[in-house]
């Protein structure tokens, strides 16, 4: 059997949430991943029959059922996680119930999964039925994309519309848009079933005055979306108060899209 703190992927998760605290996205337990595994890959560095201990989850993944993920701490801190992965991260497997979270590892100090939890298992679930390769969702709280949701109308087409409006790459990057949802209730069934409706067409979901989900098959991908998206909100709140003497146009985007034979959302599009 292999060392666990040797797994790449356990590496990618205490790269990134590091990463993530010092560009300010997660204050203090702000903020929480899941990363679908490979069960082969896992089984070299962990005896999968073992269960430590079952938690429930409140909420029915049977679709997920036998899937291991590696799940961020409720309470956690982003910050901590590089110095004490086993303590602040946990390893589970959807049971064949649906219902009940087996720990293969980590949460050492008896802890348990994030309060999202519903909000990323039920996301998992749709962006896996429109990509198999899909294994990340992140959530954090970006200052910028933050502060946009308090001075922006929450409607997912005028949002996107701006997002694209701020810079020549937003298009390119997240050219399906972003779906936005109103204040709800953070750490329910409810805003997991709201969040994972909107996962069916968006890879990106804001929570107005709370902060963003992203989807996407890889690190990469999941952090370059929410990446791009913050730049974009950034460019929108320096510039809000200024007079504009430039701007891109919907014939502007129409030409970034025919060169970057991009699939966008047209609709988005006066
Ligand atoms: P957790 O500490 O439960 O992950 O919650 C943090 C958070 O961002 C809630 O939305
Ligand atoms: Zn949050």
């Amino acid at each position: 059997m292999k060392n666990i703190f040797d797994a790449p992927f356990l590496k990618e998760m205490t790269d990134i949430t590091s990463l993530m605290y010092r560009l300010g996205w997660d204050e203090r337990n702000g903020g929480n991943i899941s990363y679908m595994l490979d069960e082969n890959t896992v089984r070299e560095y962990l005896d999968t029959e073992n269960v430590i201990r079952e938690i429930p989850t409140g909420f029915d993944a049977s679709e997920l059922t036998g899937k291991i993920f590696i799940v961020t701490g409720t309470g956690k801190y982003f910050k901590n996680v590089k110095d004490d992965p086993e303590n602040n991260l946990g390893i589970i497997r959807i049971a064949k119930d649906g219902t009940t979270a087996e720990l293969l590892w980590g949460y050492s100090d008896g802890g348990r999964f994030t309060s999202e939890l519903p909000a990323h298992l039920m996301s998992h679930i749709q962006r896996l039925r429109v990509n198999p390769e899909n294994r990340i969702i992140m959530h954090c709280h970006p200052d910028y994309t933050l502060a946009m949701t308090q001075v922006h109308e929450a409607d997912e087409k005028k949002f996107t519309r701006t997002l694209w409006g701020q810079m020549t790459e937003s298009i390119v990057v997240f050219p399906d848009g972003i779906g936005v949802l109103p204040w709800m209730v953070c750490g329910t069934n409810e805003i997991g079933i709201a969040t994972a409706e909107k996962m069916k067409q968006y890879r990106l979901v804001i929570w107005t005055l709370h902060g963003i989900y992203g989807a996407g098959k890889d690190m990469d991908e999941t952090f370059g979306l929410i990446e791009t998206v913050e730049k974009a909100a950034k460019q929108y709140i320096l510039t809000a108060n200024l007079p504009k003497a430039s701007a891109i146009t919907d014939d502007n985007l129409r030409a970034l899209a025919a060169a970057f034979k991009l699939d966008y959302r047209k609709d988005f599009l006066d």
